[in-house]
């Protein structure tokens, strides 16, 4: 991405955010603000935290990049400010491997060591996170998350909001509905049609199906 003087503002002063400030000013953003709802974080790896969601419309010329690991939030967050016709980027660390013929949607974040290969296409509020990779046709719907080390073969298809653990593997012309949790370390080798938790080798949906638990997770 070439270099870009206008202001981004990265909603969330967490850990995930941190990752995202890396790789916006790697990516040539010199003007970089976090806003955040806990009004004792008062910065986030040395850039000021200057609001709350509340405050984007303060900011008509901004950049937004939403960097909340809880996808139901992140999504409500991303359509908040989608309302609001503020502008939604979305960040590739310079060290991805993105290739020809790939679509990624606005608000979508890609980490560093993260590949996706030809003819897959990445909805808009997802994370490729560190070192993930996501062979080709692969479709991401809207706020996926793929963890770090968590590899997709080809021809998956994941549905909106759904989170594959840290080194989950999914095998090939698999598909998994949307608001599903996949455990750290687990294996997919059989589409998933019904929305829940689901761990171990091969998996095995988890007895409590509360999808809310996702948000206890940190990035
Ligand atoms: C699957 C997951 C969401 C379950 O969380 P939870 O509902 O809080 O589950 P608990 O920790 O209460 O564990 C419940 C049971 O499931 C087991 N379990 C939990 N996660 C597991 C996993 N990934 N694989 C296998 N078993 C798992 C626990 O050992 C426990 O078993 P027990 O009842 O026999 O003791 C969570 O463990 C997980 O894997 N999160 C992924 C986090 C991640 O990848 N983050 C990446 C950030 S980039």
């Amino acid at each position: 991405m070439s270099a870009d003087i206008s202001k981004l503002i990265i909603i969330g002063a967490s850990g995930h955010g941190k990752v995202i400030a890396d790789i916006a000013a790697r990516c040539g953003y010199t003007d970089i603000a976090f806003f955040d709802d806990n009004p004792e974080v008062k910065e986030c790896m040395g850039y000021p935290v200057i609001g709350k969601t509340e405050n984007a419309k303060e900011y008509p010329n901004a950049k937004f990049i939403v960097a909340i690991g809880n996808p139901k939030i992140r999504q409500k967050v991303q359509e908040q400010l989608e309302t609001m016709k503020l502008s939604v980027i979305s960040l590739i660390h310079p060290n991805a491997v993105i290739a020809d013929h790939v679509e990624i949607g606005e608000g979508t974040v890609v980490m560093a060591g993260a590949v996706i290969n030809p003819a897959s296409k990445i909805g808009k509020g997802c994370i490729v996170n560190t070192g993930a990779s996501v062979d080709h046709d692969n479709v991401l719907e809207d706020f996926v998350h793929v963890s770090v080390g968590s590899h997709l073969a080809g021809t998956v298809r994941i549905g909106k909001r759904t989170w594959i653990g840290a080194g989950a593997v999914v095998s090939n012309n698999i598909k998994i509905c949307e608001d599903c949790m996949i455990g750290a370390g687990a294996v997919v080798v059989k589409d998933i049609e019904k929305s829940g938790i689901y761990v171990g080798v091969p998996v095995r949906e988890q007895v409590r199906r509360d999808t809310e638990n996702m948000s206890k997770q940190k990035n």
